[in-house]
């Protein structure tokens, strides 16, 4: 199979590789979970995550893709006929993400069109559960909530009309339009921030660090945690996009160029949240701890009653911000969707518009149970499920596999350093053989004494 796709440019990759990893999670996840352990001193276990776990494995992901030329399912088979599942496994969970994650983006496109007139109210709590979701109680089938319904069905066809037109002339042309412009409008929203009456006493408030957090071993596993989720590690992703990759290809340094590009848009983010969420303490009186929150909360609750309180261009800003929240999280699902595209393919031997429209067009069945009322339910359980259990385990299992049941990772390394100009070190196989093996078993111990005893 030596017609595979290639990607067009070296930026075409480091865009996509990059939109990829840039998602809802620099947005909604890494400013709370860095103010919940430790603020400011956070970044050193994270610094830390970044440089032993996250840039050697993204380095390893991007060196078995361009190696094997293949699918997650098919690069782990080629590595050894013994571990095609965990390629499958990875592909499954992205699968799941999936179904929910374009759910998550389609709610953004309908609160970009409140926007406009700020809908929401002030009861902006009340306004998202009932009128937005129409929320049901639990177990309660009470058919779609249309105002759901129909923005999902835009995501999925745009989403899959991108994937169907192929690497290079779909993933990487939207991803050269996506990423820029993301960028652009966020910088407008953080200097909008920064420049807030309150944002110095946010700001205060996430980077005052606590270094008595770095003794508590439960920070090292947040910080662990989100590397993973933020770099989309042990997803199969980078796996597959690498595999997209021509023979001569700078895989150590596009590696550090995507680690060290999404790290920056998640300090500037979280910079940008707590100027916001200082601004609106301030003005409501109360301390910052009060007002901070994550995920949904963040997005959907807070920051429309944040953009009620600015002093001018609400509407703008609210446009903008919800925006930016579509275009991070688009050019992360089509690269989830791209997984399960390429792994169906390859394995059974069918082309790329029959994969997107078979594996795709059931993924956007599944997701349309989270646009019922009451299908937030579902959601809270399959995002929690996927991120414990899933991702965790994943990572686990691939760095213990790779390092010492196939002991593959000084061929890669020389694979590597042939074609790159900075060379891999002792600190890269470290990494992977114990420092992400030990953090990730201790991960696991915790999370299943949490959840069996
Ligand atoms: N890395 C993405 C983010 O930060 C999330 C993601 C997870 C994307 C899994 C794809 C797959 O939001
Ligand atoms: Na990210």
């Amino acid at each position: 199979m030596e017609n595979r796709s290639q990607w067009g440019t070296r930026a075409g990759f480091i865009l996509a590789a990059a939109g990829s990893a840039i998602g809802l999670g620099n947005i909604w996840r890494f400013p709370t979970t860095a103010f919940e352990n430790g603020g400011g001193a956070f970044m050193v276990p994270y610094l830390i995550a970044l440089l032993t776990a996250g840039i050697p494995i993204l380095i390893m992901e991007f060196t078995m893709g361009h190696k094997y030329r293949g699918s997650a399912p098919l690069t782990y088979k080629k590595m050894n006929k013994n571990t095609e599942w965990i390629g499958w496994w990875a592909v499954l969970v992205a699968f799941v993400i999936s179904t929910y994650y374009s759910v998550i983006i389609a709610w953004a496109i309908s609160y970009s069109i409140f926007s406009f007139n700020l809908n929401w109210g002030s009861d902006t709590e009340g306004f998202l559960f009932g009128n937005y979701l129409e929320t049901a109680a639990p177990g309660e089938f009470g058919g779609f909530v249309p105002g759901v319904l129909i923005p999902l069905i835009i995501v999925w066809i745009v989403v899959l009309g991108i994937l169907y037109r192929g690497v290079k002339k779909g993933i990487e042309m939207a991803n050269r339009i996506f990423i820029p412009l993301l960028a652009i409008v966020f910088l407008i929203i953080v200097i909008r921030a920064v420049t807030l009456p309150g944002a110095f006493e946010g700001l205060n408030t996430f980077f005052t660090p606590d270094f008595g957090a770095l003794s508590d071993p439960d920070v090292w596993v947040a910080a662990y945690g989100q590397i993973f989720f933020t770099m989309s590690i042990a997803f199969a992703i980078m796996i597959t996009y690498a595999s997209y990759l021509p023979k001569k290809s700078d895989i150590t340094n596009n590696a550090f160029i995507v680690g060290f590009g999404n790290s920056s848009f998640e300090l500037l983010s979280g910079i940008g949240v707590f100027s916001v969420l200082g601004f609106m303490a301030v003005n409501q009186g109360v301390a910052v701890d009060e007002v901070v929150a994550g995920g949904v909360g963040l997005a959907f609750v807070v920051f429309p009653q944040i953009i009620n309180q600015l002093p001018a261009l609400n509407e703008l800003f609210g446009v903008l911000f919800f925006a930016s929240l579509v275009l991070a999280g688009l050019s992360s699902l089509i690269s989830i969707i791209e997984t399960y595209v390429a792994g169906l393919s390859d394995k059974f031997k069918i082309s790329r518009e029959k994969a997107v429209l078979f594996g795709g067009g059931f993924a956007a069945l599944v997701s349309l149970v989270f646009a019922t009322r009451g299908g937030l339910n579902f959601l809270d359980a399959a995002d929690y499920f996927i991120n414990q259990f899933g991702v965790a385990a994943l990572g686990l299992i691939e760095v213990i596999v790779i390092a010492w049941f196939v002991r593959k990772l000084s061929d890669f390394k020389s694979h590597a350093n042939e074609i790159s100009d900075m060379r891999l070190g002792s600190w890269w196989t470290a990494s992977l053989m114990v420092i992400t093996p030990v953090v990730l078993g201790y991960n696991m111990i915790i999370l299943l004494r949490q959840n069996l005893m």
